[in-house]
């Protein structure tokens, strides 16, 4: 029998049903609130909303598990290349041998980008922030590849969309990279597979052949795969309500990836590196910061800690710790900043503070130092946390698209002024 709940309002007993996911998930089915009592309910931030049914990803914040499709985030960090990741995501299934050749190919055949779509960026000064140019050169990929506005009714056109953007995205996030050093972009090159055909579009020279370090691309795969997706965080709740509106994907992403940018989601990556420059800058007294992320009247947040769903640990945060600690010695890199951030960690992880409120490490705490490692510029971080999350993006888009979900419109309770008359400006 199915389970339900009671609620009560003024005497009256309502029966809600109780909706269970496949991991024992359990919710309350307010679909009918509304219609049933007139009462709407008040969440927030969405703390304890569920805006979908979903068979993406799985997370359990408490324990600290994260699964894509059932698989644990660790076999895949592990064992999977990206691509095969973002297939695993997008259709469902961990691809064949043959299909994850076909889809690759299919790639490789879309990774150049219009040559009018170059001058538009072109035109972006080259010291703008990389994810302002972003967001906009995805947005108006919509504007070069007009099939994309054909995803309501055409599937064929909807797939070609998919293999257009992941394609595209490679040689968008490489020539912005190219052109804040003022560098000539490089050409996408077929051979290679998704990731090395990005690391040589991004550290390749037209002067000389520059051979990738397999180090690199291993740890860009594993960087890559744990950012890839992340259920209904901001960024990804973002696409979803865009793509309601039957926007095309490319908008919908556009979107998303502002969504991404703000230092409270994508945005920490950067901000954590600039943090620790400035507790260097500052003479690198661990203590002294920590007391200022605890004082609650000093705006300072250690950035990179702390998580709205893991209350536990973040299980990517383990994984990427020990990347980091692989890639500095295989590069043979000997940082001050992430000696800092070690203090950091270890300090706040004995902390009664970040104890009592369950502030542990998040991915981004570890994300930016092996990007700086990997000579990326700060600013340039939270571009490749959209580079990994994009095949998340497209798969909750299509999903989305696939439960014919009806457009995302939440209530609200109004709590301004009731019944003003215009006064005339003269005698106001
Ligand atoms: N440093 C110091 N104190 C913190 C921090 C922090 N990084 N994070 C939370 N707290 C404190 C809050 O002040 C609050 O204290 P209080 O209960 O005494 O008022 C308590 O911990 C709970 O914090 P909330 O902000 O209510 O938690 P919420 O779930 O809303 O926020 C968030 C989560 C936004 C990630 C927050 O922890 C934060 O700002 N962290 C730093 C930014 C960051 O690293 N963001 C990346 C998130 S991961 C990602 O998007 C990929």
């Amino acid at each position: 029998m199915s389970q339900t709940v009671q609620l009560i309002i003024d005497n009256k007993t309502y029966e809600l049903p109780v909706i269970t996911g496949t991991e024992d998930e359990k919710a309350i089915d307010i679909s009918k609130l509304r219609d049933l009592t007139g009462y709407v309910t008040l969440d927030i931030g969405y703390k304890n909303t569920g805006a979908t049914k979903s068979a993406i990803t799985f997370l359990d914040g408490e324990v600290g598990i994260l699964k894509y499709r059932g698989y644990p985030i660790e076999q895949l960090a592990g064992q999977s290349s990206f691509l095969e990741v973002a297939y695993l995501l997008i259709y469902g299934a961990l691809p064949s041998k043959d299909q994850i050749k076909d889809f690759q190919a299919k790639i490789n055949h879309h990774t150049l980008i219009h040559e009018d779509m170059k001058k538009f960026f072109d035109g972006f000064p080259s010291n703008s922030h990389p994810m302002g140019q972003l967001t906009a050169l995805i947005s108006s990929l919509s504007a070069f590849y007009p099939e994309s506005l054909n995803s309501v009714q055409s599937k064929e056109d909807v797939d070609l969309t998919i293999i257009k953007l992941l394609a595209k995205m490679t040689t968008i996030v490489s020539w912005i990279y190219k052109k804040s050093l003022g560098h000539p972009v490089i050409y996408p090159q077929n051979k290679y597979d998704y990731v090395t055909n990005y690391l040589h579009m991004t550290f390749g020279q037209r002067t000389e052949d520059v051979v990738i370090d397999p180090v690199v691309v291993d740890a860009m795969n594993v960087l890559l795969i744990l950012h890839a997706d992340h259920e209904q965080n901001c960024s990804t709740s973002t696409v979803r309500i865009v793509g309601s509106s039957e926007a095309n994907l490319y908008s919908s992403v556009s979107a998303g990836i502002s969504a991404l940018w703000g230092p409270l989601h994508g945005g920490a990556n950067q901000a954590v590196i600039e943090m620790l420059e400035k507790i260097k800058a500052d003479g690198g007294d661990t203590d002294k910061w920590i007391a200022k992320a605890k004082d609650k009247n000093d705006p300072f947040r250690l950035m990179g800690f702390g998580h709205r769903v893991y209350k536990n640990f973040d299980p990517r945060a383990k994984i990427i710790k020990k990347a980091c600690d692989d890639i500095l010695e295989k590069l043979g890199i000997d940082d001050e900043v992430l000696e800092i951030a070690k203090r950091l960690e270890e300090v706040a992880l004995k902390d009664p503070y970040f104890i009592e409120r369950k502030l542990y490490p998040n991915v981004d705490f570890y994300s930016g130092i092996i990007y700086r490692a990997l000579g990326f510029p700060t600013e340039m971080f939270t571009v490749l946390f959209a580079l990994g999350r994009l095949p998340g993006w497209i798969a909750q888009w299509k999903e989305m698209k696939e439960n014919k979900e009806p457009i995302g419109r939440p209530r609200q309770i109004y709590v301004g002024a009731v019944d003003q008359d215009y006064v005339d400006i003269e005698k106001r």
